[in-house]
C-alpha cells in the first residue's frame, strides 16, 4: 500500500523528539503510561521478537530496550513509522527503525512477532487494514497491546485549545501571510505597502485579543515580531524566507493537532475496534482505560490475542 509519508510528523521527529509531546516529555514516557509498559514487558518470555508501530523516534521502543538491558532480556526490537524518523537520534544497539512503513502494509514476513506494540499510533492510520496486517506479522498466541488517544483525555482537552488558536493565526487571520504581502510589497516597491503593513498589525491584533498569553498565540506573535525587528538590518526576501519557514513549522503544529484530534476515541469507537479486531482473526480482546491520576484520564488500553 502506497502512503506518502505526512510532511509534517517527519519535520517534528526531525527535531529530534523522543516523544510525540516534544519538551514537556522530553526524556520518555511516564508515569501511568510507561506503567502499563512495564506491565506488559514482564509477561514477555526472555527471548522476544517486538515490534512498534508508529512509532515515531522510538519512544516505546527505547523503554523496550531499557527494559531488556536491565533484565537481562535477549530482545530485539524492530520499530516503524510512516513519517521520516530520526534515525541519529538515541539509538540502541537492539533496535532497528524503519522510516516511511505504514501500519497497513507492514514489511514483515507472517507470524514473526511475539508482541506487537502501538501508542498513540494505529488509530492514526486505517484501523481495519493495520489490525491485520498486525494479525499477521503476529505469532499464534502472540499478543497486541496499545494505549489509544481518549476524547475526554486531558491531552485532547488542550489539544483541542491549542488547534483553535492556531486556526485562527494560520487561517482566519493568516499573520504569517500577512506579513509575507507586506514585505514583499515593500521589496517592489508596491503603491499599497502602506496598506498591507497596516493588515499586519490588524492580523496581530485581531489574533491577540482573547489571547495574549497563551503560549500559542504568543509564539507565533513572537516569531512575527522576531521577523519585523530584523526586518530593519537585512533584504526583505531574508525576512520573507524567515516568515515562510516560520509559516511552515505552525502549519505542521496545527496539522499535528488536526491529526491527534480526528485519530482520537470514544467508548463506542473501542468497542468497534473489538469488533474489528475479531474481524482480523483475534481471539481475546481486552478494553481498559490508563489514569495519570484518579480521575485524569491518558488513554484507552486495548490488548488483543492472536
Ligand atoms: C502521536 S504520534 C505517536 C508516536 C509514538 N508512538 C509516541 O508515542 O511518541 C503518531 C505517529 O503516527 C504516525 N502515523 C500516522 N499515520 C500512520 C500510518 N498510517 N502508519 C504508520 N504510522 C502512522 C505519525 O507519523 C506519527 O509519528
Amino acid at each position: 500500500m502506497d502512503i506518502a509519508p505526512p510532511k509534517h510528523w517527519s519535520q517534528f521527529w526531525q527535531q529530534g523528539h523522543i516523544t510525540t509531546f516534544g519538551a514537556a516529555l522530553k526524556d520518555n514516557y511516564e508515569g501511568a503510561i510507561k506503567n502499563f509498559w512495564l506491565e506488559q514487558f514482564q509477561t514477555l518470555p526472555p527471548t522476544t521478537e517486538l515490534l512498534d508501530v508508529a512509532t515515531g523516534n522510538g519512544a516505546l521502543a527505547l523503554l523496550a530496550a531499557h527494559y531488556a538491558d536491565d533484565h537481562q532480556r535477549d530482545w530485539r526490537i524492530n520499530a516503524c513509522d510512516l513519517a521520516e524518523i530520526n534515525r541519529t537520534g538515541d539509538e540502541h544497539p537492539r533496535i532497528e527503525l524503519h522510516s516511511g512503513v505504514p501500519c497497513e502494509s507492514l514489511p514483515f514476513k507472517n507470524s514473526r512477532f511475539d508482541f506487537v506494540s502501538s501508542q498513540f499510533g494505529f488509530e492514526y492510520s486505517d484501523k481495519a487494514v493495520s489490525l491485520a496486517e498486525i494479525y499477521r506479522t503476529l505469532k499464534p498466541g502472540g499478543r497486541f497491546a496499545a494505549i489509544c488517544h481518549h476524547r475526554d483525555s486531558y491531552t485532547l482537552q488542550e489539544s483541542r485549545k491549542e488547534m483553535a488558536i492556531y486556526q485562527q493565526g494560520l487561517e482566519k487571520n493568516n499573520i504569517f501571510r500577512a506579513a509575507i504581502a507586506y514585505y514583499q510589497a515593500e521589496a517592489e516597491g508596491a503603491a499599497d505597502t502602506a496598506e498591507k503593513q497596516k493588515g499586519v498589525n490588524y492580523a496581530v491584533n485581531r489574533l491577540r485579543q482573547g489571547n495574549a498569553g497563551n503560549p500559542c498565540c504568543d509564539q507565533m506573535v513572537g516569531a512575527i515580531s522576531h521577523a519585523i525587528r530584523s526586518a530593519g538590518t537585512r533584504v526583505q526576501q531574508e525576512t520573507i524566507a524567515e516568515l515562510v519557514s516560520m509559516n511552515d513549522e505552525f502549519t505542521g503544529a496545527y496539522q499535528r493537532l488536526q491529526d491527534l484530534v480526528s485519530a482520537a476515541l470514544n467508548a463506542e469507537d473501542m468497542q468497534g475496534l473489538v469488533v474489528l479486531c475479531r474481524n482480523a482473526g483475534f481471539t481475546g480482546v481486552d478494553l481498559g482505560q490508563v489514569f495519570h491520576a484518579p480521575g485524569q484520564l491518558a488513554g484507552f488500553s486495548l490488548i488483543a490475542t492472536r
